[in-house]
């Protein structure tokens, strides 16, 4: 999920992940001196861990398309359950509380909790994405919140005193979401990452998830779970100031071996696991689908979003090459296979399929389809993402 970039224009820099980049592009990128030196250097210390990784299982919110996962953390003392999904799109933590009389989630009852601290603001957030086939325009995904702290417990590690806001009050369209709230895993550490960071926990996590027929999703926290993945993984660094937003640089998109001058543009494109659909500028989702279909068309009645006739979408080829560049220098792929083209019919017109690429200008990004296909990394310290083939997808 992608907080708050529907009214980007109007937003203060602190909700709109996409604000920071643009207020940060003039930044100048570090540049890393290689140093050799002649003697042997001694044996460094190696530096104490205080925590190793830690696995947390997923589940999988399967909604036609394997495209939204989620797991448990706790939170209080005694510590309550509550599921999150864990969104490298945002980076707050916000759950249903017993204070929201309409959330039909688990709620967390901050009065049965004794460490837990009202911090007394209430505030909103919308996000611009939800789960499964809906279209991000126009959609009502907001949250009325009230801060606070509390302790949080995750994969077995907790912290106190950890920042997090309860949910008071949700729009109608998150009430099918069979999760309690939202863990953000933004690209600075926050909230309970952050603390166990200052407990001796590596900084990166590690996402593999898998669709329903595969299983055994889960989220890495301090390490990678290398039963999960092939080969060795390409890390490519964030390009500088990225903030708190996954992206990735892109040189180009190829689509069925094809490219086009709008596609073999440069981009950024953000890297969002608790989005399904993947978001391009009405630009770039024009040539992909037009080197698919020119029978994919814009659905008027659900403003960005693009479908065809249900019976035809199984025959199309629609790989969707992205490229990137790793640290070496070299280029690589990361492909979204034609298996994800389509997302499911349309509510208003079941004969109608959904194609997975929403338009929407201002920002481009990728979320479940294209994560599912690959183990992912992301390494906050190294401010690098690494990807490897996930076992079993
Ligand atoms: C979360 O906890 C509940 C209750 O203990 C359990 O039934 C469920 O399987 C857990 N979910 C995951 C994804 O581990
Ligand atoms: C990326 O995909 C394009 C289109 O299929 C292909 O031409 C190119 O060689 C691929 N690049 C790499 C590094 O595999």
């Amino acid at each position: 999920m992608l907080k708050g970039f529907i009214s980007l224009v109007v937003l203060s820099a602190c909700y709109a992940n996409a604000v920071e980049v643009v207020a940060n592009a003039g930044t100048v990128a570090p540049h890393t001196i290689a140093l050799q030196s002649r003697r042997s250097p001694k044996e460094s210390p190696l530096r104490r861990r205080a925590l190793s990784p830690s696995n947390v299982p997923l589940a999988d919110f399967f909604l036609g398309t394997d495209l939204q996962w989620f797991g448990n953390i706790t939170v209080g003392t005694p510590p309550q359950e509550i599921t999150v999904v864990f969104d490298t799109g945002s980076s707050s933590l916000e759950f249903a509380s017993t204070l929201c009389t309409t959330c039909p989630q688990v709620k967390f009852d901050s009065s049965k909790s004794s460490t837990f601290v009202d911090g007394g603001r209430t505030s909103s957030i919308t996000f611009a994405t939800g789960v499964g086939v809906d279209p991000v325009i126009g959609a009502n995904y907001k949250l009325t919140l009230r801060s606070g702290r509390d302790t949080v417990g995750v994969g077995g590690f907790s912290a106190p005193g950890v920042s997090l806001f309860l949910i008071t009050a949700q729009t109608p369209k998150f009430n099918i979401d069979p999760f309690s709230g939202i863990q953000g895993m933004g690209a600075t550490a926050q909230g309970i990452f952050a603390a166990l960071i200052n407990q001796g926990l590596p900084s990166l996590f590690s996402l593999y998830v898998t669709p329903q027929a595969v299983g055994k999703a889960e989220l890495t926290l301090g390490g990678t779970d290398s039963t999960k993945f092939t080969g060795t993984p390409i890390f490519a660094s964030l390009p500088s100031g990225s903030g708190n937003t996954w992206q990735l640089a892109s040189p180009g998109i190829s689509v069925n071996g094809k490219t086009t001058t709008v596609l073999n543009t440069a981009r950024t494109i953000i890297f969002d696991s608790g989005t399904s659909n993947v978001l391009f500028s009405t630009n770039t989702a024009n040539a992909i689908y037009a080197l698919i279909s020119p029978d994919i068309k814009p659905n008027p009645n659900e403003a960005g979003t693009y479908g065809i006739a249900c019976n035809r979408i199984s025959s199309l080829p629609a790989v969707i090459d992205i490229t990137f560049t790793s640290q070496s220098g070299k280029p690589f792929n990361l492909t979204i296979p034609s298996s994800e083209l389509s997302v499911g019919p349309f509510a208003s017109d079941p004969t109608l399929c959904q194609t997975l690429i929403n338009a929407f200008d201002g920002l481009e990004l990728v979320g479940g389809s294209l994560l599912k296909h690959y183990y992912s990394i992301w390494d906050v310290g190294g401010k690098r993402m690494g990807f490897a083939p996930a076992v079993g997808v």
